[in-house]
């Protein structure tokens, strides 16, 4: 088995940096394939915390490919300065890093759009609560078959028509807010230097992937975001606007379905969102806050906290088949022994299912998990190694979780350091 998808299967921030970090030291190659700096990935190495947002989690390894596939939209400005925060950090010192040249670029025009439509929805009905950080007005260009690629800023006279394009088509929007109109002048002479930054650094990232399989090298494909924000499948409007799926791995590295092996999908023992929409098990009295401080529930892209709540395995059923999961990673089991107790919704009223219904008109049914609730059994679930180590409700919950969703459990996560980790079977088998 040589090709691991690993995606989120909540609303993201299930712990992918984590998972993906402790997986990449058997991988060659690690790959982004959607999204971009919307997400943010949180490595603990040791006392060091480092959070990725468009640089793939293989990065502490040297030598191991860091790709960005072409499905990503990419800040440059951000891009670059993470590379260098992680260099000085001692990574990426070598030729890990391979863009792909058909990956979208978010220029300052869809930053100032993203955040000139959420100020407007400030409060209302349409605002999404997005990171804003350009990605939806990105994606949509990509869609209107106006956006800007990285193989473009490698040729500025071609730049320069697609800008000429973009601003006939967003200039009247950014005016009317009273913002400046797009400066192409101001973009090509930007462009000039991300462009040199870039030489040795972009190919066809599908031919990459697509000879590393051929060689028999492992290739870990890190999905950003969650099944839930996807835009097909999500909670729609309430999505990021690129798809968040295991299927979008193959679109968006440019590898063909038949090359993927395995799919794990990540969720936390409990569950998270952040941004407006649906949110059925969401907890929003002293037991959600409880959560919040004790799981550290902060957004690593934009600080903003998140709501919290209990797992809900009808949501997580629904990632589970969407994604074709053939693994499932708990993350922070530890956290939930600060909560004097736990619940744990198996099924909406009325049986309710998501994706026939929407997750706003469902009801949580809930279920209490018992023995939970001792600040001593948070630290035995912190040493634990193996799945005989965790207290036994501890080991009864991820029965229930295994039963219900029908999926293995293949890693739990009980605490932050890539040393608190359960691996029960090997991810490249
Ligand atoms: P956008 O991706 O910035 O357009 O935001 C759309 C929605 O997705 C908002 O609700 C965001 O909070 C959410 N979102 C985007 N990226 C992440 C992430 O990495 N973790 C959690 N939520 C995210």
């Amino acid at each position: 088995m040589t090709t691991l998808i690993v995606v989120g299967a909540q609303w993201g921030d299930e712990g992918k940096g984590k998972v993906v970090d402790v997986l990449a030291s058997q991988a060659q190659v690690v790959a982004r394939y959607a999204g971009g700096n919307n997400a943010g990935h949180t490595l603990v190495l040791g006392a060091r915390k480092i959070v990725t947002h468009l640089v793939p989690s293989g990065c502490a390894y040297p030598g191991t490919a860091c790709v960005l596939g072409a499905g990503m939209v990419i800040d440059m400005d951000v891009f670059q300065s993470e590379v260098a925060e992680l260099q000085r950090a001692g990574m990426l010192l070598g030729d890990e890093l391979r863009v792909s040249l058909d990956a979208h670029v978010i220029l300052p025009f869809h930053r100032q759009l993203d955040g000139l439509r959420e100020d407007q929805a400030s409060g209302g009905a349409g605002r999404i609560g997005t990171t804003r950080r350009g990605i939806g007005p990105a994606y949509e260009a990509k869609a209107a078959r106006r956006g800007v690629r990285v193989r473009d800023l490698l040729d500025p006279s071609r730049l320069r028509v697609r800008l000429e394009q973009n601003k006939q088509h967003v200039d009247f929007e950014l005016q009317r807010h009273g913002v400046a109109a797009i400066d192409v002048d101001a973009i090509v002479r930007a462009a000039e230097g991300w462009a040199a930054w870039l030489r040795g650094k972009v190919c066809d990232v599908g031919a990459l992937v697509e000879a590393a399989v051929r060689a028999g090298q492992r290739v870990l494909c890190e999905g950003a975001q969650g099944a839930l924000l996807d835009l097909d499948h999500g909670t729609y409007p309430y999505v990021t606007s690129s798809t968040t799926l295991a299927g979008g791995a193959c679109a968006g590295l440019g590898i063909g379905p038949t090359r993927v092996d395995a799919v794990w999908g990540i969720t936390k023992a409990y569950t998270t969102r952040v941004g407006a929409g649906p949110f059925p098990t969401c907890e929003r009295g002293p037991l959600g806050e409880l959560l919040r401080s004790a799981g550290d529930e902060y957004g690593a892209t934009t600080g903003r906290p998140r709501d919290c709540g209990w797992l809900d395995l009808p949501a997580l059923r629904h990632a589970a088949r969407l994604n074709g999961l053939t693994g499932l990673c708990v993350t922070k089991l530890d956290v939930l022994a600060a909560l004097p107790s736990v619940q744990v919704c198996r099924r909406y009223a009325d049986g309710a299912e998501p994706g026939e219904v929407l997750l706003e008109d469902v009801v949580a049914e809930y279920e209490p998990v018992p023995g939970w609730g001792d600040p001593q059994l948070r630290e035995r679930i912190a040493v634990a190694r193996r799945l005989e180590d965790l207290p036994s409700p501890a080991r009864a919950y991820l029965d229930a979780i295994e039963a219900t969703v029908g999926v293995p459990i293949t890693l739990v996560s009980v605490g932050p350091d890539r040393a608190q980790t359960i691996l029960t079977r090997a991810a490249f088998g």
